[in-house]
């Protein structure tokens, strides 16, 4: 792929890039709206994502390219304005620049930027945070400074959440810049604390897109942030994380029935999380597969976050005798569903469950056997 960068870079500008990042799409195994409530999750980088090539200007000009879109953009930059409608895919670079003096950074003035990407669009598999952190990575390098991955990762997600405006934890950022091929990251989103937890070998995943995506799908997301700082209040805690299912039992009455119902599946899927990771520890991929699906049942039943389209897939995958599990990966709301599999799961299988989608939906799903691959870094 980086040849690939190189010559658009060179067919778009006219010269060859200075700098080349890459950083890669996630799924998110368990821990479903865990990591802003400071609770634990387990994902895995997958083996593809966003490249960014950057070469600096001598000028304060910013031109801005993507392979997924056919008109450049123009900005400069004394003038670091949020960008809307088609343009809005710069948000997240120019998100990053907002962030770095906030990590005693510097912002370069001007270049000519191109990203290039690989990852399923609108599936939840984190294309926003691949391009934060391949962006990071390239605008670090050209200001000269070397800053621990962490700090990286932390820069990703200021981005998000002060620039581009969505209260997401730091799932999506610590996976893309943490990953490694057949290991998951697990990270405790208090810390932030990253281990990396083996893939059992006979682990397959993979993942159905259904392209579709709620109106809101942000707003919910911040509803749903929103609700949980509620519940903890009620609970009088600061996060969910810091309560516990006895004890939201015991004052269960005493809450709203929506905030009880959201702090019932964090509560739970950090629960689920621990347990996933002893089975994934154990090579019990059949324990692990159940509480996936047990993840995906208590978003229907309690974080109200599916959607039909995403219960259809996970029915009609854990009906299949090669799947172990399968849940909605991601923030929900519509995107994608991720099962894990034995070998045995194949193309005529996944088809199979693509054809009844179309059959009650009138569209296809689209179908990825993820790999899994290695975390964001200079290329
Ligand atoms: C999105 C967010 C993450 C996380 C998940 C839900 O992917 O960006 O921070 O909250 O949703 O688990």
């Amino acid at each position: 792929m980086k040849a690939q960068l190189v010559e658009k870079f060179r067919a778009t500008y006219g010269r060859a890039p200075e700098i080349c990042a890459y950083a890669p799409g996630r799924i998110e195994f368990i821990g479903n709206h865990t990591d802003y409530n400071g609770g634990t999750v387990l994902g895995a980088a997958l083996d593809r994502g966003v490249w960014v090539a950057l070469a600096g200007r001598a000028d304060a000009r910013r031109q801005w390219a993507s392979d997924q879109r056919s008109t450049r953009v123009t900005s400069r930059a004394e003038d670091g304005a949020k960008r809307t409608g088609a343009e809005s895919w710069v948000n997240y670079p120019l998100g990053v620049l907002a962030a770095l003096p906030e990590f005693g950074v510097a912002a370069p003035a001007g270049f000519d930027f191109l990203a290039m990407s690989n990852l399923p669009s609108g599936a939840g598999l984190s294309s926003s945070a691949a391009i934060e952190l391949a962006s990071a990575l390239a605008f670090l390098e050209m200001a000269g400074a070397r800053l621990a991955r962490e700090t990286v990762v932390k820069i990703g997600r200021h981005a998000e959440n002060h620039f581009v405006g969505v209260p997401c934890g730091i799932l999506d950022q610590g996976v893309s810049g943490f990953g490694q091929k057949n290991k998951l990251v697990w990270i405790d989103c208090r810390g932030p604390i990253f281990a990396m937890v083996p893939l059992p070998a006979a682990a397959h995943f993979w993942i159905f897109n259904t392209h579709t995506k709620h109106a809101l799908v942000d707003g919910l997301y911040a509803a749903r942030h929103r609700e949980c700082m509620t519940a903890a209040e009620a609970l009088g805690v600061g996060l969910l994380v810091e309560t516990n299912g006895a004890a939201l039992t015991a004052a269960e009455a005493n809450l709203a029935p929506e905030s009880a119902r959201r702090a019932r599946h964090v509560v739970e899927e950090i629960a689920r999380v621990a347990a996933a990771r002893t089975a994934l520890e154990g090579d019990d991929l059949v324990a692990v597969g159940r509480l996936l699906t047990a993840s995906h049942r208590s978003s229907q039943l309690y974080f109200e976050n599916s959607t039909a389209e995403l219960d259809f897939l996970v029915d009609a995958l854990v009906a299949a005798p090669q799947v172990f599990g399968a849940r909605l990966t991601g923030g929900g709301f519509g995107g994608a569903v991720m099962a894990l599999t034995s070998a045995a799961f194949g193309e005529i299988e996944a088809h199979a469950v693509a054809a009844a989608y179309r059959e009650k939906f009138g569209a296809t799903p689209e179908i990825l056997h993820a790999q899994t691959g290695d975390g964001a870094a200079l290329i």
